[in-house]
């Protein structure tokens, strides 16, 4: 076991880990560290330099220019692209719809994993995304294994993206949530799987609250048997 104390949260896209991590890291004052946004930035930069995702070379390229960074001024995801945040424009369509395709890249995999692995060296920390508890962090101390009703989570997820003032319909990211899941849990490299030890987290009829105490229970019942 690690001495610091790590948390994993992996799952379905739009199923809120980014809620409950943020919510527990906040509690328990650790780092929070949402790794889909490294993909979604990574994807960024290949869409905005036109990186073929099919050419080996191109893609090792670009790897090699792209610098990720994040500022952790509050609990809020600011990722740092080549000194420029676009924590806004990585959540919009065009990113996610290509995000499964470029996180199934071996390469891209490779890299993101080195960095994350590198973060949660002796610090206390959560990080959510697909593979934290499988590949990143095999010997976390709690694994969550988050799931929800599809339709629940498309209804969320089109709620906050109006919010935001984007020009999309339900039924738009319904199917972009089907099909993330399904590039997700079928790609060669590290797919979307529960982890053996990772508890199980379906939050179809949890409120944010009711999920945070039942993590707390798990962390608890953790730190106890110490
Ligand atoms: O968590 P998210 O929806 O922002 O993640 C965006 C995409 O990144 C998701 O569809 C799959 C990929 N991803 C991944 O492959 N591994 C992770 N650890 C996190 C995200």
């Amino acid at each position: 076991m690690n001495k610091n104390f790590v948390i994993a949260i992996d799952g379905y896209s739009s199923c809120g880990k980014s809620t409950l991590a943020k919510a527990l890291a906040k509690k328990l004052n650790f780092i929070y560290v949402d790794s889909g946004s490294m993909y979604r930035a990574v994807t960024l930069y290949f869409l905005r330099n036109h990186v073929d995702i099919h050419d080996p070379k191109q893609v090792e390229e670009a790897l090699k220019n792209i610098h990720l960074n994040f500022n952790s001024r509050d609990y809020e995801t600011h990722i740092i692209l080549n000194n420029e945040e676009v924590s806004d424009e990585i959540r919009q369509m065009p990113v996610s719809k290509n995000v499964s395709a470029v996180s199934a890249i071996r390469q891209v995999r490779h890299e993101m994993v080195k960095q994350q692995q590198r973060m949660g060296k002796s610090k206390n920390i959560v990080m959510d995304g697909r593979d934290i508890g499988t590949a990143v962090f095999k010997n976390a101390q709690l694994k969550l294994f988050m799931t929800a009703d599809p339709k629940i989570r498309a209804e969320r997820r089109y709620k906050e993206l109006k919010e935001k003032g984007e020009e999309i319909t339900l039924h738009e990211v319904f199917d972009n949530i089907a099909d993330r899941d399904f590039q997700d849990t079928t790609r060669e490299e590290s797919p979307l799987v529960r982890a053996e030890d990772a508890v199980i987290l379906d939050n179809t009829n949890l409120s944010p609250e009711q999920q945070l105490n039942f993590a707390l229970e798990k962390v608890n019942a953790l730190i106890n048997i110490k």
